[in-house]
């Protein structure tokens, strides 16, 4: 069973939704349905499983859907069709007190504009899921402290958000949802207000959180170079419709459509591509001269290892952690990997 599953989930807004869904399920696109009916389409028939301990990127431009989709899983949207459930539980199906304990002790969410209490202090803010989950005033504190310090904000405890910036704002709410500690995280835009040595340095600690706890991040982004040093797995929505999911190489190298190329098209992908993922195994690689051979490793991000395989002309040959061979790549498929298919 997967961690998050949505099936064929339509989102229609406006007054009658489940008016205009035949004509959205007979194939109009948005525009159609917004020029005769007036209404929007959100989600076009999204279906999409999340893993437990897997990080899953939602990427798309403006008004595609992310925000949407990502509200359906603790249902601050209810779709107009289709089902959404979490650990095998319908999320319709939970009456109003069940739905407040599902989203006190399951899930986190970081609002892409914010979402703090403005009459709340820093350190209230970031303690407000422990306080409405009953923890004592002095356990809160010192767990809200602990993630006050984690994003960098010791010394603000007593301010209130107005008094901060925008990307200290998003600290704060980044704060709260991991205060909570709960097993699914749900990012939307967490990032995208922090100036660039904050982002990646965020990125990099979400990496390590996540490489101890495991937990379920459905994260949202406009950023490709963030979603593929974040995802697992990536989905890319198009006018509400999920055009591709795939890991971030499936998606570099083998994108859908057009709308997917236009993302992909500029990114180096001796960044994101690691050996293990281009390397012929050991026992298809006789033809593989092994005279002149350099050793990487298997998790190597090919920009490690380029430049030396090209300035000696060498194969290469790929090990893991124990100094196993496990395959080889030339340096003519090295060469071709980097270039657009
Ligand atoms: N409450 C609403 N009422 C009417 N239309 C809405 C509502 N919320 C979203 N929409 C429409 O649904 C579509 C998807 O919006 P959504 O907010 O999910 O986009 P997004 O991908 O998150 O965009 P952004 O990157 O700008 O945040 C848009 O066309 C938007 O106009
Ligand atoms: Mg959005």
């Amino acid at each position: 069973m997967s961690k998050i599953e949505i099936k064929n989930v339509y989102k229609i807004f406006g007054d009658q939704p489940s008016k205009v869904l035949p004509m959205v399920k007979d194939g109009a696109t948005k525009e159609e349905v917004l020029e005769k009916t007036g209404h929007t389409i959100g989600l076009d028939d999204v279906s999409l499983s999340i893993e437990e301990g897997e990080t899953f990127v939602c990427m798309g431009l403006s008004g595609s859907g992310k925000s949407t989709l990502i509200r359906h899983i603790n249902r601050l949207i209810d779709p107009t069709s289709g089902e959404v459930s979490v650990e095998g539980t319908n999320v319709m199906s939970l009456d109003q007190k069940q739905l407040i304990e599902f989203r006190r002790h399951k899930m986190s969410m970081v609002f892409q504009r914010f979402g703090l209490f403005p009459h709340k202090t820093v350190l209230e803010n970031v303690g407000y899921g422990l306080e409405v989950q009953g923890q004592k005033t002095e356990d809160r504190n010192k767990t809200a402290m602990e993630k006050i310090e984690a994003v960098g904000l010791n010394g603000f405890e007593h301010q209130y958000p107005n008094q901060l910036s925008g990307g200290m704002q998003q600290r704060v709410g980044l704060a709260r949802a991991l205060a909570t500690n709960t097993d699914i995280m749900l990012m939307d835009e967490a990032f995208s207000a922090l100036d660039p040595l904050i982002r990646s340095d965020m990125q990099k600690q979400l990496m390590d959180l996540q490489s101890e706890l495991k937990k379920t991040i459905v994260f949202i982004t406009h950023d490709l170079d963030e979603s593929l040093r974040l995802g697992d797995h990536i989905g890319i929505l198009n006018g509400g419709k999920l055009v591709q999911v795939g890991t971030p190489v499936d998606i570099i190298m083998n994108p859908a459509d057009d709308y997917v190329t236009a993302f992909v098209k500029d990114v180096n992908r001796a960044k994101v591509i690691k050996a293990k993922i281009i390397m012929k195994a050991a026992n298809e690689s006789s033809g593989v001269d092994k005279n002149n051979l350099v050793k990487v490793q298997e998790d190597q991000f090919i920009e490690e290892f380029l430049p030396k395989v090209v300035c000696t002309n060498a194969n290469c040959e790929v090990v893991d952690k124990q100094g196993n061979v496990k395959g080889y790549i030339t340096n003519k498929e090295l060469q071709k990997s980097l270039t657009k298919s």
